[in-house]
């Protein structure tokens, strides 16, 4: 039986760990070629290789989503090994936590801002002319629960995945007034056991040790669901949109949330 992606070229940006790894090992199963980029240059050809050993089709590109100058050659490169970009799924994204939004300074709120948006920003700029070459293709931002509802302590976060949601619905408007077959839809997951949660720099500086947090614990009082999600659900979902059986999707944004965004339900001592 044919993959659900059988054939496409698939651009996956923050590909080499929790979220974006998880999509680029599904897509290749599905049978993509992946092209995984990320700032990590010890996961991501870690990653490649190791599809590659297992018979799938990807390869890893070292990518800061905030550089255009990179964008420009990232592309560039595709369309010279492959003539063709089918999906694109924005996903690179960091967290700043500060106890207070006046304990942020301006160059993390930057920070906060040039990864999550920017970057989304220049990956539409720069996929979506190769993208259109061929009629069709899909684009996936990912943004968040903290996209759809308040965040506190990460108030900046949650300005860029609110950015990008909106983002999405507006490129998808474009595509569909323009006719070129290309659909965009967000996803927004809810608390997922990724190493973003260790990474989350807390203080005002940004350069702070990891926050403690404790993911288990946090989601199963946040959760209805009771505990915290798996990256691959959220893989699951980004193919559902990046295949064909989403065709008559577009502007929507999909909640992988354990259901956190519908209300909450008395938890049993
Ligand atoms: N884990 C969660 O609970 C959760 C919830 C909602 C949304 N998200 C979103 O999902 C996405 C993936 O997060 P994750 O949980 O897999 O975290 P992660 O830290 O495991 O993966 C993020 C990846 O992005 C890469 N990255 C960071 N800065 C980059 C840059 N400038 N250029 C290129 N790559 C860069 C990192 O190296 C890393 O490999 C993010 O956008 C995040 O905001 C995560």
């Amino acid at each position: 039986m044919a993959g659900q992606v059988e054939g496409k070229v698939a651009l996956v940006t923050g590909g080499a760990s929790g979220i974006g790894e998880a999509v680029v090992e599904l897509f290749a199963r599905e049978g993509a070629t992946v092209i995984a980029t990320d700032i990590d240059e010890l996961r991501g050809p870690a990653l490649a290789g190791r599809i590659t050993k297992a018979g799938g089709k990807a390869i890893f590109l070292e990518q800061d989503v905030t550089s255009e100058e990179r964008w420009i050659e990232i592309v560039a490169e595709i369309s010279k090994r492959y003539g063709r970009l089918d999906i694109m799924v924005s996903n690179a994204g960091i967290g700043i936590a500060v106890p207070s939004i006046v304990d942020m300074t301006l160059t993390d709120w930057r920070k906060q801002n040039a990864i999550n948006l920017d970057g989304v920003f220049l990956s539409v700029k720069h996929c979506l002319p190769l993208m259109r070459k061929h009629g069709s293709g899909s684009i996936v931002m990912m943004s968040s629960l903290a996209g759809l509802r308040g965040a506190p302590g990460l108030s900046a976060y949650s300005a860029t995945k609110g950015g990008v949601r909106l983002f999405a619905k507006s490129i998808a408007m474009e595509c569909a007034a323009a006719g070129d077959g290309i659909r965009v839809n967000s996803v927004h997951p809810g608390i997922i056991d990724t190493p973003i949660w260790g990474k989350i720099p807390t203080g005002a500086t940004g350069a702070g040790q990891n926050a403690p947090i404790d993911l288990e614990e946090r989601a199963k009082v946040a959760t209805p669901l009771g505990r915290a999600g798996q990256a691959a659900e959220i893989a699951s979902g980004v193919l559902y949109l990046a295949s064909d059986a989403s065709r008559y999707v577009t502007g929507s944004e999909l909640v992988i949330d354990g259901g956190m965004n519908a209300g909450g339900v008395p938890r049993r001592a």
